[in-house]
């Protein structure tokens, strides 16, 4: 068990792992650099992350305590846990400069405390980066691995808008440890915390490996799933969606992720996918299947286009309206949102494009609008980029709109998929208890 717990790094997935940490009645002492962005949590306690479920966590009388540096924020702990951004470099492999700027300083403690420290990273490393570089910088400091700290790799696997819930619900805690006395500790910690755990102790580079792995399974079905969809495209008495469904209902393959829809985006499994392929060249393996995941999702971007194009040549359309701009619901996240370059595409061909979005807060070269009355009134179609609870009042709207219901939330099947009436949704949603409707419903698209 540990009483004194500190977090660096109160991001995206930072802030929601100390407040879940808080719930081990542990003190929680936490550290971010970004001033502003701690004073923004100190009153808003992450309202802005749209997390489900971190309110409850707030509200459990066990308050973060924050620092205004590293050597405060760690003094008194025992385990320092590690959520820091590894941005992406242009080879594909993830940076570890900030991890290192950040044990530069743990280094100092250490030396000048006498102390020693589990050092948990939850960062997504690139393979190898643990032995090769991490513990190297601090075994130059002076310091002796597994006697002056002990390293632990210990990513998560969360997605945004449920990262509560998959911290709360893990399938499983995946921990790279080379110290039996740190593995130990940990999986102790993770016994109370979790009822019956599955933990994964692993090599470091095993579980680097793995991290990577498993993002990089969900990009292939992703890719499989359109690429499905492309071999479903030109008959019409194939639905490529009851195929898939169909598909996924074998268990080896599961429904999870097989939904003919949009390509993967997000912060996380672009770029895994590359930095897997960077891994696989470094260490000269072969590898087409990253190179061909990607080209998938590449494709699946270029078709969306080719559907823009038609609309405009075809269809003669002047305005377009995004029911969401960012790549998934419950976030401001907009990494790798393909809406976002769809926008750009619409823009270059002079299209007029709006959009409604509950949760973005950066300001877009197309125009914001707040409702979705007002984007149904502004647009000749509506693109619905994901699916979310407030999409849902939709079905009130009283206009005869064009919706492009690409993640067939209100549909059944692709025949009508494209052209959608907004009056036949009410027929729709009365078809929502259809065990199909419910698959599309639950597959949401990635993290
Ligand atoms: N967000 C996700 O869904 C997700 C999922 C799995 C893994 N990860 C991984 O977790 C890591 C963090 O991701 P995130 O989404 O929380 O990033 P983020 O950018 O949202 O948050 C990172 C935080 O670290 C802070 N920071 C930067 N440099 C610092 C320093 N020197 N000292 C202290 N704080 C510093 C930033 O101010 C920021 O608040 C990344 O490696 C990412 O790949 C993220």
């Amino acid at each position: 068990m540990f009483r004194n717990i500190s977090v660096i790094g109160l991001g995206k997935l930072g802030y929601p792992m100390a407040q879940f940490l808080s719930s081990s009645g542990a003190k929680i002492s936490c550290y971010d650099k970004d001033e502003k962005l701690v004073e923004k949590l100190k009153k808003n306690h992450g309202e802005h992350l749209h997390e489900i479920g971190l309110n409850n966590l707030v509200n459990n009388n066990n308050d973060l305590i924050y620092h205004n540096n590293i050597s405060d924020c760690i003094t008194d702990t025992e385990i320092i846990y590690i959520t820091v951004p590894t941005p992406s470099k242009l080879d594909g492999s993830f940076s570890n400069d900030i991890i290192i700027e950040i044990l530069e300083e743990v280094a100092k403690v250490i030396l000048k405390n006498k102390k020693s420290y589990i050092i948990n990273i939850n960062s997504t490393v690139q393979p190898g980066s643990i032995e090769s570089e991490i513990i190297p910088f601090l075994e130059s400091k002076g310091l002796i691995n597994n006697k002056n700290f002990y390293i632990l790799y210990n990513p998560y696997f969360v997605a945004l808008g449920s990262v509560i819930r998959n911290l709360e619900e893990p399938d499983y805690l995946l921990i790279g440890s080379s110290s039996i006395y740190a593995a130990k500790k940990i999986t102790k910690f993770y016994n109370s915390l979790y009822k019956n755990p599955k933990i994964r102790l692993l090599k470091f580079k095993e579980a680097e490996l793995t991290k990577l792995l498993v993002n990089t399974y969900l990009t292939t079905k992703i890719s499989y799933s359109n690429f499905v969809k492309n071999v479903c495209k030109n008959f019409d008495d194939i639905s490529d969606l009851r195929v898939l469904e169909s598909v996924g209902l074998d268990a080896r393959i599961g429904t999870k992720f097989m939904l003919p829809g949009g390509p993967y985006s997000g912060p996380c499994l672009p770029r895994d996918n590359l930095s897997l392929k960077k891994f696989c060249f470094d260490n000269n393996i072969q590898n087409t299947f990253s190179d061909e995941v990607q080209k998938i999702n590449n494709d699946t971007i270029e078709n969306l286009y080719k559907v823009i194009s038609n609309l405009k040549n075809q269809h003669k359309i002047k305005t377009f309206g995004f029911l969401g701009l960012g790549y998934k619901s419950n976030t401001q996240c907009f990494e790798e949102s393909y809406s976002l370059k769809m926008m750009n595409f619409l823009e270059s061909l002079n299209i007029k494009v709006f959009y409604y979005d509950p949760y973005l807060l950066e300001k877009f070269s197309a125009t914001k609008v707040n409702s979705f009355e007002d984007l149904a009134l502004k647009s000749d179609i509506i693109f619905l980029s994901y699916i979310d609870q407030h999409f849902n009042p939709i079905v009130q709207v009283k206009h005869e709109k064009n919706i492009w219901d690409l993640w067939y939330h209100f549909s059944e099947s692709k025949y009508n998929r494209v052209f959608h009436k907004v009056s036949d949704f009410k027929k729709l949603e009365l078809q929502k208890s259809d065990k199909n409707q419910k698959i599309i419903q639950f597959n949401k698209k990635t993290g």
